[in-house]
């Protein structure tokens, strides 16, 4: 297990934050642009935004929301230097606490297709697949 610190995140984070996620996710739609997304979670339970730091340096990121219904996870990244040594179920352990202890009764999250592989990492963590059908509808270009 690597040794990390989770906190919330800062905003001399960010720009760490976009090269760790650009470099993970890759990002292509124009809603998912990395600088929006910050921007909008500082605005919305900006507590519930995360980062884990090796050596100060950082090698992680969650976030959660919570509805008043249900918790979900978005997010995750684990920097792939520093994969497998229990990172990512760290956050998600923090993350999960924090949704826990305002209320959340259940989390739920979604893996997109084509990333099936990271499914055995939440399996690991106690989630289940769940027969879904995901749907989502972009109310507004990013601005
Ligand atoms: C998914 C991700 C966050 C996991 O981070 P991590 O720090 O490597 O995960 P951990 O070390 O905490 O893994 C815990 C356990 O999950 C399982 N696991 C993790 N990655 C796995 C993989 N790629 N395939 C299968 N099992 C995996 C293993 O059982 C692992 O324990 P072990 O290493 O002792 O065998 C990381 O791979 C990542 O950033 N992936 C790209 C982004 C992504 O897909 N995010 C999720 C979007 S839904």
């Amino acid at each position: 297990m690597a040794q990390i610190d989770i906190r919330p995140f800062q905003e001399a984070d960010q720009s760490s934050v976009v090269a760790l996620w650009t470099a993970v996710f890759g990002y292509a739609a124009a809603h998912n642009d990395p600088l929006e997304i910050i921007r909008h979670k500082l605005a919305l339970q900006r507590e519930l935004f995360f980062v884990a730091l090796h050596e100060g340096i950082i090698v992680g990121t969650v976030m959660g929301g919570y509805d008043g219904h249900r918790g979900w996870i978005y997010s995750l990244a684990v920097s792939p230097s520093v994969r497998r040594q229990g990172i990512g179920a760290a956050l998600m352990n923090h993350v999960e606490q924090e949704l826990e202890r305002l209320g959340s009764p259940k989390i739920n999250l979604q893996v997109v297709a084509s990333n099936s592989a990271v499914v055995d990492f939440y399996k690991k963590l106690g989630y289940a697949t769940e027969e879904r059908i995901s749907m989502g509808k972009i109310l507004r270009p990013s601005s």
